[in-house]
């Protein structure tokens, strides 16, 4: 049996675009269901924070109401249509 250890091509640069990836690991949008009234949750930032530390190319949120909670799938999904919902802004995350 054939174990492979490297990654030449998913561990290379990648180009989106005028963007360009580290890397081409992609985290996928996965919303979270952490959020309580559309408020961002310190374990959300921590489990984002995480997946860049471990080398994540690029990182998709999940889904965020842009007017919370109009249009939010979920009453647990973070809303970004009111500074209030950010308890964080402004602090360096990583
Ligand atoms: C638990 C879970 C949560 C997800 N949440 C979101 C989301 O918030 N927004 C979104 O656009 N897609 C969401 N998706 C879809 C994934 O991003 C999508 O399944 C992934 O990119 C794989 O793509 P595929 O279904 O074409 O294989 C979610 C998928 C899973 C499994």
């Amino acid at each position: 049996m054939t174990t492979r250890t490297s990654f030449p091509r998913l561990t290379s640069p990648g180009r989106i675009g005028p963007m360009e990836t580290p890397n081409r690991i992609v985290l996928p949008a996965m919303d979270m269901n952490v959020s309580e009234d559309g408020e961002i949750e310190q374990s959300e930032i921590d489990h984002y924070v995480a997946r860049a530390k471990g080398g994540a190319g690029l990182i998709i949120t999940g889904a965020c109401a842009i007017a919370f909670p109009v249009g939010a799938a979920s009453l647990k999904e973070p809303g970004l249509s009111d500074d209030q919902l950010l308890p964080l802004r402004g602090r360096e995350l990583l």
